[in-house]
């Protein structure tokens, strides 16, 4: 049976305005000891997991393309003697444009790295300033030049839209920037304004105002639309791809398969049980240094696994697949759906229900907050 791979590198040189995932700042013996601590881990986690084929590998953070390549590369070898790498291994690694230059990139394809994505955000460096990142557009195109030319089959990018002050004409010049680059695969997020980070503490302060709720969805439609006139598919509500370059690691924790994640607040889904590690890095060494796994079970039951797994289906341009739905769940998926919603949604054109699956069109993406809300008992 085959698995996937994620693993959280908990650092970053800078800590962006808008972001609150797990990271610590960089430093080189915390980064050494982090990679101590990875291998006991690996080797406390494989015990679960033995004799699984490693389909997709994710290292995400935090900064992954910061990391010293000599150790990554033997964090890499360690995974080799535990897992069988698939044929046609999908090997993604986060890449953030200050950090990247040629050595770095040639030295991550050599260890295995088939797919890099971008955290390029914005094509303008006004934008780039509210989020509070630490390159520039110079550095992003660089970064992409690179990737072209060393030959990488595939690789991401990551646009943000939604960003206080930035106007459609702004957005729109980025959405075209984006394009021109031509990337394979984009991901195109609206920003969050996360609790716990310094966006929102300026947005409490008043020195920020979020933009008007219809100039998001707007850009969100236009962003839709221009993708798709340059030839990528969306199949999932902030992912694009030209055809066959779908990122299959994340279409894995959307489907229900089984993925490991190691490091600091990383997640797993195995064996129809989910895990978290700790998002403290000081309490995930307590643990390893006891030889423990850093992970809680997730002690949520079946019914919250159904509603999860209807609205990461219905996230997809595939759906929830109802034959899938009852042979993960042995139940009829539309026991868990309420009727009357559905029975609406299909007049007002938000859903489709066919033999195979239930799916949102266009207009039910727009809304896709409001529509899961409803349609899940
Ligand atoms: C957590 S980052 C890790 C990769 C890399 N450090 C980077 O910045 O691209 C992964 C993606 O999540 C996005 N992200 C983080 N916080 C976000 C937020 N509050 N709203 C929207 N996107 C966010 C980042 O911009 C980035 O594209
Ligand atoms: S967005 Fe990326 S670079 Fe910025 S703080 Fe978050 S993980 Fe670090």
């Amino acid at each position: 049976m085959s698995i996937s791979l994620y693993v959280h590198f908990p650092f970053c040189t800078n800590k962006c305005h808008y972001c609150d995932f797990y990271k610590e700042v960089h430093d080189k013996s915390h980064e050494e000891k982090f990679y101590d601590a990875l291998a006991v881990e690996l080797e406390l986690a494989v015990e679960k997991t033995a004799d699984r084929t490693l389909s997709t590998i994710f290292i995400g953070g935090g900064t992954p393309s910061l990391t010293n390549l000599d150790l990554f590369e033997k964090f890499i070898a360690q995974v080799k003697e535990y897992f069988t790498f698939a044929p046609n291994l999908e090997f993604s690694l986060e890449c953030n444009p200050e950090s990247i230059n040629l050595e770095v990139l040639t030295r991550l394809k050599e260890i295995g790295v088939t797919r890099p994505t971008f955290g390029l955000q914005s094509f303008n460096d006004d934008t780039l300033k509210v989020l509070g990142r630490d390159h520039n557009v110079h550095q992003s195109q660089q970064a992409i030049y690179l990737t072209n030319a060393l030959g990488f089959k595939t690789y991401g990018v990551d646009l943000i839209f939604g960003v206080p002050k930035q106007s459609s004409k702004m957005f729109s010049a980025d959405v075209e920037q984006l394009i021109d680059l031509d990337p394979p695969h984009i991901s195109f997020y609206q920003l969050i304004f996360e609790k716990n980070t310094p966006l929102y503490t300026k947005f409490l302060n008043k020195r920020i105002s979020p933009l008007d709720d219809d100039l998001i969805l707007a850009m969100y439609k236009s962003g839709c639309e221009k993708f798709k006139d340059a030839g990528y598919v969306r199949y999932e509500i902030c992912s694009f791809a030209k055809p066959y370059q779908e990122c299959r690691h994340n279409i894995s924790y959307w489907d229900g398969s089984d993925y490991l994640g190691l490091g600091p607040s990383a997640h797993s889904f195995i064996d129809g049980v989910r895990f978290y590690n700790c998002s403290s890095l000081a309490e995930y060494h307590i643990a390893i240094n006891k030889r423990e796994l850093p992970r809680e079970i997730d002690e949520s039951g079946r019914d919250e696994r159904i509603a999860e797994a209807i609205m990461l289906g219905l996230r997809t341009e595939w759906g929830v697949n109802k034959k899938k739905f009852e042979k993960r769940f042995g139940s009829d998926l539309f026991d868990y759906l309420n009727q009357d919603q559905i029975d609406m949604m299909l007049k007002s054109g938000h859903l489709i229900v066919d033999d195979d699956k239930i799916k949102l069109t266009d207009e039910g993406f727009f809304i896709i907050d409001s529509v899961t809300e409803r349609l899940v008992k």
